[in-house]
């Protein structure tokens, strides 16, 4: 099924895990999509796997830190001239740094943040032009089920997803009348560069039991990125043209 045929979208944090499995899914369903990443090397490995696909033609790759004010505006022009337009943005990139809350460093709090909300709005804020002429146009940014059940040893990572879950309602409000949509994919544990090196991240007196909470209920323990790029594609396409303003929670039923 060519869901997505004619549909331009850019996402970013393409060189790894849920975007890396989110780009080939978009490419499978007929999209032109731009992917970027600050990993050049790792960009290439998910352009290599959409070759295999038989869907490289369709996709092209940009080099961005989306925390650098200079570097979003770049990579949103590059990508909104070499697509002819924009209909999707899925802001996906992120970085995850633990800490005991008392010892975390204002460069690492920062840092997150910067990378984390700040440049889920610099990206936004540099395609929302391109995105308000598309005829479906639409904003897919990904908080976490850190934001809202209490994920311990990484409360600045917890607070951007926070914060972009707000950032989303509000420009979801703000741009409604002129047919923009404003979308949360919440996902709990998925395996991926964050979490499967979770061990490296936190520190290493972490209190494991903590986390017990957070498994998923459905059995096969933590799944692959695959299970969050289906509900991406949905969300971009017109089967997802009702839904704004709103969260998608992809847990397997770790908070009921
Ligand atoms: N994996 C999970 O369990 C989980 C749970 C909840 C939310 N999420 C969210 O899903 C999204 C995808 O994460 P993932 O788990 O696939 O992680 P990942 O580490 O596999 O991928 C993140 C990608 O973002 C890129 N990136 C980091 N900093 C960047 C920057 N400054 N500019 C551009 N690119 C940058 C990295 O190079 C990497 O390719 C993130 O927003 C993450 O917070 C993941």
């Amino acid at each position: 099924m060519e869901r997505l045929a004619d549909h331009r979208i850019l996402i970013t944090g393409a060189a790894s895990g849920i975007a890396r499995a989110t780009t080939l899914r978009l490419l499978a369903e007929g999209a032109h999509v731009v992917a970027a990443d600050i990993t050049a090397d790792r960009l290439a490995e998910t352009r290599a796997l959409a070759g295999k696909d038989g869907t490289a033609g369709r996709l092209a790759l940009v080099e961005v830190d989306i925390a650098d004010e200079t570097s979003a505006n770049a990579a949103v022009a590059s990508a909104v001239k070499t697509l002819g337009g924009l209909d999707a943005l899925v802001n996906a990139a992120a970085i995850m740094r633990g800490a005991h809350t008392h010892e975390c460093s204002l460069e690492v709090w920062n840092r997150v943040i910067g990378v984390n909300l700040t440049g889920t709005f610099l990206m936004t804020r540099a395609a929302l032009p391109a995105l308000l002429d598309s005829d479906k146009g639409v904003v897919v940014n990904f908080s976490s089920t850190a934001a809202f059940y209490a994920h311990p040893f990484m409360a600045a990572y917890s607070a951007s997803k926070g914060g972009i879950f707000s950032f989303t309602h509000s420009i979801a409000q703000e741009y409604s009348k002129q047919g923009l949509r404003a979308v949360n994919v919440v996902p709990g544990g998925i395996s991926s560069n964050i979490t499967d090196n979770i061990g490296e991240l936190i520190p290493a007196d972490t209190d494991w039991d903590l986390f017990l909470k957070l498994s998923p209920a459905l059995p096969g323990g933590i799944p692959g990125p695959e299970k969050v790029a289906g509900v991406v594609a949905m969300l971009v396409s017109e089967d997802g043209s009702f839904i704004s303003g709103s969260e998608i929670r992809v847990d397997g039923g770790a908070h009921q």
